[in-house]
C-alpha cells in the first residue's frame, strides 16, 4: 500500500457537492481554545470568502483542512477523503489536488520563481523530465500574470504584488481543483489588489476551481466571492451571500459590512456594476 504513493493519482475530478466538509472542529493550544465545534461546507466551484477578526483562527482552519494542523477534535473531509483520520501518507492522492498560497507567500528565498514552482512538481511527479518540468513552471508563471523573465528572478528581486503572483503560480503548479488563498491581497495597493481579484475570478471560471479565500479585503468580498463564511465566537457563525449575512443581524457582521469601510466597498461595487452594465 505504501509503495504506490508515488504513482500519480488519476485526474478524475471531484463531482460531489462539497469538496471540503468540516464537522465539529476543535483546536486548542494549551489553555487557548481557537475553534469550538466549528462546522463548514465549501461548495464545488464557488469562491468562498472567509472573514473574521485577527486571531479568530482563519489560518488555523486552513491548516487543519490541508492536514498541516492535527485538530484536537472533529472530522474533516476533502474530496470525500478523511484528512483527520488517515495516516499522513494515505492522503498523498488528495494533497496533489489542491494548491495553497500561504499568508506571507512562503516562497523559498534561495530558489528562483521558476524553481519555486518546480518544487511541488518534483515532489509529486519525480518522473517528469527536467525540460518538461521547467516548461510547466514557465507556463504557470505566465498564467499568474507575471512576465516570462520573472521565472529567473529570486523572491528578493520581486515587488510585493509579484511575490503574491509567484506564490499563486506555485499554488497552480499541480493543476489543482481546490485553491486555498490566505490573505492574497494584503499589502497590495488597491489597483494591484483589484487585478489580483480579477485574476482569481478568471482562473476560477476558466479552470473550474473551488476557492477558499481568507481575506480582510471588503472589496474582494463584494467583487468576487459567491458566499462568505464568518468566523467569530470560535466557530463559523454564518455562511451566505453578503445580503444573507446582513439578515442575521449579528453585531460583528453588522459592524463589519455596515461600518465605514464596508459602506465604501459597497459603493465601489455598485459603481462597478453600473459601469459594466452600461458598457454591455
Ligand atoms: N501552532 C500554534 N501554536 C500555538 N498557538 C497557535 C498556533 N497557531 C496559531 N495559534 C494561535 O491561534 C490563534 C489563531 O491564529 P490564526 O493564525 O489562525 O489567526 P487568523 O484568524 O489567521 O489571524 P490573522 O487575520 O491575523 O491572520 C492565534 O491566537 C494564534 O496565536
Ligand atoms: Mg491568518
Amino acid at each position: 500500500m505504501h509503495d504506490d504513493h508515488r504513482v500519480p493519482a488519476d485526474h478524475e475530478r471531484f463531482r460531489g457537492d462539497y469538496p471540503v466538509v468540516v464537522e465539529g472542529l476543535v483546536n486548542r493550544f494549551g489553555t487557548q481554545t481557537v475553534h469550538e465545534h466549528l462546522d463548514l461546507k465549501v461548495r464545488r466551484r464557488e469562491i468562498l470568502g472567509v472573514v473574521g477578526g485577527s486571531g479568530t483562527g482563519k489560518s488555523v482552519l486552513m491548516r487543519s483542512i490541508i492536514g498541516l494542523q492535527q485538530p484536537t477534535e472533529g472530522h474533516i473531509e476533502v474530496f470525500n477523503r478523511s484528512i483527520t483520520d488517515a495516516e499522513p501518507d494515505a492522503n498523498i492522492g488528495v494533497r496533489n489536488r489542491w494548491g495553497v498560497l500561504f499568508q506571507g507567500g512562503a516562497l523559498f528565498s534561495t530558489l528562483t520563481v521558476g524553481e519555486n514552482v518546480e518544487v511541488p512538481l518534483r515532489q509529486f511527479y519525480p518522473e517528469l523530465s527536467p525540460e518538461l518540468r521547467r516548461e510547466i513552471a514557465r507556463y504557470k508563471v505566465l498564467l499568474s500574470g507575471l512576465p516570462e523573465e520573472a521565472a529567473n528572478k529570486y523572491p528578493s528581486e520581486l515587488s510585493g504584488g509579484m511575490k503574491k503572483r509567484a506564490g499563486l503560480a506555485r499554488a497552480l503548479a499541480l493543476d489543482p481543483e481546490l485553491l486555498f488563498l490566505d490573505e492574497p491581497t494584503a499589502g497590495l495597493d488597491p489597483i494591484g489588489a483589484d487585478k489580483f481579484d480579477r485574476l482569481t475570478k478568471e482562473l476560477q471560471d476558466t479552470l473550474g476551481l473551488t476557492v477558499f479565500l481568507i481575506t480582510h479585503d471588503l472589496d474582494t468580498l463584494y467583487a468576487i466571492c459567491d458566499r462568505v463564511a464568518v468566523l467569530a465566537d470560535k466557530r463559523v457563525i454564518a455562511v451566505g451571500t453578503i445580503p444573507e449575512l446582513l439578515e442575521t443581524g449579528h453585531p460583528w457582521i453588522e459592524e463589519y459590512f455596515n461600518g465605514p469601510r464596508g459602506r465604501a466597498a459597497q459603493g465601489t461595487q455598485a459603481r462597478t456594476q453600473a459601469r459594466t452594465g452600461a458598457e454591455s
